[in-house]
């Protein structure tokens, strides 16, 4: 029998115990045999969203439990291919939440403007537009020359696509209108060229970017950054997961350096609340004192 998806808990018959007890373990099997088999660890991702990815996995799959999705992602590799690919939830946009952007040119961007170099770390990129917004406002303020932008995420398909910088025409509309709410002061087009159903970023602003694989939930720190952008990855992390990330980038961080986490996210009731000063209370943009 398949579970009642929407039910999150409220436990009220024997049966709903037995059957979310039995999907509970289930998916407990398949995270850990994950794990053990391919060193992915999802074991600590927010269970809602979590569950529905998995059980949207089971039906893609034309399967009917958790067990037998297991059964397939731990014998087939392209099936966990698909699996990682899905629960990574790759959505992203050009200059998303153009706020934060014309936050970051009016406060961030003064104090960087004094450093000699500039490093900064996008962790969980997804396809990159994000990152491709950061090099395009960092060249209008003349700093892109003086940057590297390390860009990073755990699933590779995503990666690859950023790293080609090629991306459907038709979002160009929303990106544009993105761009200008951003503070961009130039003619949005300048930046790419169209061929058929898609466009490609200038190489110009392909150079200083170093995109690489790299997951928050097991690898450690690589560099030292002055600013780390971490937006809608974390949203989908238990609080355990949410600590250790944050230690990540606490070891990562330079003093002074820079985090920024958006709009729905904040570093109150984190173990690090108190390493941080806040220079943005609405876009949650932090500065890290210890
Ligand atoms: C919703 S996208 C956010 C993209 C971009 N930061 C933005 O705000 O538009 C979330 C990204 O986080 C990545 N991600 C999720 N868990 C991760 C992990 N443990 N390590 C690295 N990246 C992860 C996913 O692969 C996905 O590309």
């Amino acid at each position: 029998m398949t579970p009642d998806h929407s039910f999150e808990g409220d436990i009220h018959s024997p049966l709903e115990v037995d059957i979310h007890e039995r999907e509970s373990i289930e998916i407990e099997l398949l995270l850990e045999g994950i794990h053990r088999l391919y060193g992915y660890d999802f074991r600590n991702y927010a269970m809602p969203s979590l569950r529905r990815r998995i059980w949207h996995c089971v039906h893609a799959e034309n399967l009917k439990t958790v067990s037998s999705l297991q059964e397939k992602v731990l014998h087939n590799r392209d099936c966990f291919d698909r699996l990682v690919y899905n629960l990574s939830i790759p959505v992203t946009e050009m200059f998303r939440d153009p706020e934060l952007f014309k936050t970051f040119r009016k406060k961030i961007i003064p104090i960087l403007r004094t450093y000699p170099y500039i490093r900064i770390w996008h962790a969980g990129c997804s396809t990159g537009e994000e990152v491709y917004s950061m090099a395009i406002m960092l060249h209008e303020e003349g700093l892109y020359e003086k940057s590297r932008i390390y860009a990073t995420d755990m699933n590779d398909r995503s990666l690859a696509q950023a790293k080609e910088g090629i991306f459907n025409i038709e979002k160009m509309q929303l990106y544009t209108k993105n761009y200008l709410a951003a503070g961009g002061t130039r003619s949005f087009s300048e930046y790419y060229t169209a061929k058929y159903n898609s466009v490609i970023f200038q190489p110009f602003l392909r150079k200083n970017l170093i995109f690489a694989e790299h997951n928050l939930a097991t690898d450690g720190s690589f560099n030292e950054f002055n600013v780390i952008f971490c937006r809608n990855v974390m949203i989908y992390f238990d609080d355990k997961l949410r600590n250790h990330v944050h230690k990540l980038f606490h070891e990562s961080l330079n003093h002074f350096g820079v985090l920024v986490l958006g709009s729905k996210e904040s570093i109150h009731f984190t173990d690090f609340a108190d390493c941080y000063e806040p220079m943005d209370m609405t876009e949650k943009i932090y500065r890290k004192i210890k």
